[in-house]
């Protein structure tokens, strides 16, 4: 039975039946919001590929957490800058580190917030690279000590979950047994599971993390973005070695690895909606190409709908507040003259022409 009967925009013609008929919500329960601790006091310093997100001192970083979780956000994930680099990142692992140092002042002033620490090295190597470098090639079984090492630390110094993000073979298994002869046993895991090796993480180490490589790239552990079987053999193998949050990374060009790994593992899975992508629609919104709201909704929203439970976004605190003013509308009601100028100015040019 077709057309005349069968009619989809009845279903279609207000709000009130739209909002009915979604499939799909997203919400303020669905976000992480990443965080950057920078040692000092006082300072709140914008990253400029990232606006509106900022390196913190910790008595900053207190202060935003606490906006973070007014907002209804109940997670974030925390990255450190280290004040000392080396060889082989002794201040990722150092229970007087940057990163634990900020853990230990969230939990203490902010408790209702989750912290999830990214373990990694490689904001705290010389060379930017996720381990210890043997004849210029990342070593998979020395580098798994310092993950190991690195998160035991987290955990004593109070985070709620660790994200091990290197893509090292194994290092699940022997992230969780660490955890476990610590008594750390009923720590979570959220595994960056399916991690590309993808350019879109370059406004992140360039201007956020500042660990821009210094020889080489990570390919030999991080996927290649041609694969979706592997991707999900290789969160086949996190979920036998014990994690419990699976992730695909990045988010928006990998829809089609976040549905199957919904559809293939019903684990709790979580998108990382990475520095390139969030610096992509904030570019496009400045030069009046994009309504930076409406695009950020229907952005998120789709990762929703692809299957993500849960989204790492440096939108986080924008798509909130946006939300609790209940704007799911927004392109409806932000004035869409202003986005549109600088494209009928170039229509008119090329008509002229
Ligand atoms: C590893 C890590 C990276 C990102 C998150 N964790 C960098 C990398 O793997 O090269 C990138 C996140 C982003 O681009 O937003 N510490
Ligand atoms: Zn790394």
């Amino acid at each position: 039975m077709g057309f005349p009967t069968r009619r989809l925009r009845r279903l279609r013609q207000n709000q009130n039946f739209r909002t009915l008929v979604s499939e799909t919500d997203l919400s303020v329960h669905d976000f992480i919001l990443p965080l950057f601790a920078v040692w000092g006091s006082g300072i709140k310093k914008e990253i400029s590929a990232l606006p509106g997100n900022y390196h913190l001192s910790i008595d900053c970083l207190v202060e935003e957490a606490r906006q973070v979780r007014d907002l209804g956000i109940s997670a974030i994930l925390l990255f450190g800058i280290p004040g000392v680099k080396d060889e082989c990142a002794s201040e990722a692992y150092s229970p007087n580190g940057i990163v634990q140092q900020a853990v230990k002042a969230l939990k203490s002033t902010v408790p209702d917030l989750l912290v999830i620490t990214d373990v990694c090295p490689c904001e705290y190597t010389t060379h930017g690279h996720c381990g210890i470098i043997e004849n210029g090639y990342l070593a998979n079984d020395r580098s798994l000590e310092l993950l190991k090492k690195i998160a035991v630390s987290h955990a004593e110094a109070g985070a709620d979950m660790v994200a091990p993000a290197a893509m090292l073979d194994g290092e699940i298994q022997a992230m969780r047994q660490a955890l476990d002869e610590h008594g750390f046993e009923n720590l979570p895991i959220m595994g960056y599971s399916a991690k590309y090796a993808s350019k879109l993480y370059d406004p992140f180490f360039k201007e956020g993390t500042h660990s821009a490589l210094s020889f080489g790239d990570k390919k030999t552990h991080q996927m290649d973005y041609a694969n979706s079987d592997e991707a999900m053999r290789e969160i086949a193998l996190d979920i036998e070695e014990g994690v419990d949050i699976i992730m695909v990374k990045p988010a928006l060009f990998y829809l089609d690895v976040v549905y199957r790994a919904k559809k293939e593992f019903q684990m709790p899975l979580a998108v990382y909606n990475v520095s390139g992508e969030y610096a992509m629609i904030d570019a496009a919104a400045k030069m009046g190409r994009l309504d930076r709201d409406a695009i950020m909704l229907e952005a998120l929203t789709s990762l929703k709908r692809a299957g993500a439970d849960m989204i790492i976004t440096y939108f986080a605190k924008r798509a909130a507040t946006l939300l609790s003013e209940n704007r799911r509308e927004v392109s409806v009601r932000v004035p869409l003259e202003e986005v549109a100028t600088p494209l009928k100015a170039s229509n008119r040019e090329l008509q002229t022409r």
